[in-house]
């Protein structure tokens, strides 16, 4: 078997790919042959070295991937050789309240992630996938697609009807989009250029903002809204981003905050909130039954995320700079078989 890894530290430099001895299969465990990983946000992060130093090399790179169980151990029941499965974001969050030590049991760091020919999980963290979807719409779904439909059923679930706000076109915004409209709702979505603008409303976008030609763009939200604001705000933008978001829902609304593109360090004037009783509601990807219910719905409505690009395994450190550039519209994903690339 053959595996990306960091070796001496970060940096695309340290980044390389080794043969490797086939890891053992214990008794609850299942052996993955990984067809296709995704990258997120996070994973350029984590390769920048900036995820703090519990995430630290030797490290196998990326949350998000999919596989087909090729051996399972003795006590294995639930799933067979042949099934198709993703290894949960969370491998420890199964489900309820997240537990204490959530941070210890991601994907990608600091435990090893998925960019990999082969990997050994235990069959209690595998979601099994919709058969419909590619290899490469499956390995968009652990992070990015759990995440969308967790901000869009926190702390209530959005109800057909509503008004949502999406900041950006990145692997949760554009999830969150397809997701919301099978909801019935209302979307108004930001973006940075006029072709994406065009995108996402081929995609179903009912209103588009473009942020590089207005910054203050709670102003036009509140045009579209006829001065109410909307339901919730998908908060992807952080520091940047954050007092605009405040501004764009309505009184009693509420803003999930999931991201930080624009910095971690956000000041907030409170009488914004305190006087419009505003939720901030922070969102942590989800639990493996989040992602159950999540594959529920993607079937139901046979939604396909967006795929951007599709790198050969060789070709996997190319993939990091094509989603640094966010010149792509839709997930880059990485074939996981050298020779395979569907
Ligand atoms: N809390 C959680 O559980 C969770 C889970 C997943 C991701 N996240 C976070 O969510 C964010 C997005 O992640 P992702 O993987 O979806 O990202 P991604 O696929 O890399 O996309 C990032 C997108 O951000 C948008 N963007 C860039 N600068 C922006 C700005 N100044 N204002 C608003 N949008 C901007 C860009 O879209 P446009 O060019 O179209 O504007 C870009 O496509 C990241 O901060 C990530 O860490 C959090």
């Amino acid at each position: 078997m053959q595996s990306w890894s960091f070796k001496e530290g970060f940096g695309l430099d340290n980044l390389v790919k080794t043969d490797e001895v086939m890891p053992e299969v214990g008794p609850r465990d299942v052996l993955l042959e990984m067809h296709a990983a995704s990258l997120n946000y996070r994973d350029l992060v984590v390769m920048q070295g900036g995820h703090g130093r519990s995430v630290a090399p030797p490290l196998v790179p990326l949350s998000d991937g999919v596989g087909k169980i090729v051996a399972t151990g003795r006590q294995v029941a639930d799933f067979a050789v042949g099934d198709r499965v993703c290894p949960a974001f969370y491998q420890h969050w199964y489900g309820g309240a997240p537990p204490a030590n959530l941070e210890k049991g991601r994907l990608g760091g600091p435990l090893d992630g998925v960019l990999a020919t082969h990997r050994v999980f235990a069959a209690e963290t595998l979601v099994r996938i919709p058969e419909y979807l590619s290899d490469a719409e499956a390995a968009a779904l652990p992070c990015a697609g759990v995440t969308a439909w967790s901000a869009l059923n926190e702390p209530t679930s959005l109800r057909s009807g509503e008004t949502v706000l999406v900041q950006g076109t990145g692997g949760v915004a554009l999830m969150a989009l397809q997701l919301a409209k099978a909801m019935g709702a209302r979307v108004i979505m930001t973006t940075s250029t006029p072709a994406k603008a065009k995108q996402l409303r081929e995609l179903g976008a009912d209103d588009v903002i473009d942020r590089s030609k207005v910054s203050n763009w709670h102003h036009l939200v509140q045009e579209m809204t006829e001065g109410r604001g909307v339901d919730r705000v998908l908060e992807l933008g952080g520091a940047t981003t954050l007092n605009t978001s405040v501004k764009s829902v309505k009184t009693g609304g509420t803003v999930l905050l999931i991201g930080n593109v624009t910095g971690n360090v956000a000041e907030l004037f409170l009488p914004l909130l305190l006087s419009r009783r505003i939720t901030l509601h922070a969102v942590s990807v989800g639990s493996q039954e989040t992602f159950r219910s999540l594959c529920k719905v993607l079937q139901f409505h046979r939604i396909r995320p967006v795929i951007g690009k599709l790198f050969d395994f060789d070709d996997a450190l190319l993939a990091f700079g094509t989603l640094e550039s966010g010149e792509v519209f839709g997930k880059v994903c990485v074939s996981c078989q050298p020779d395979r690339n569907k």
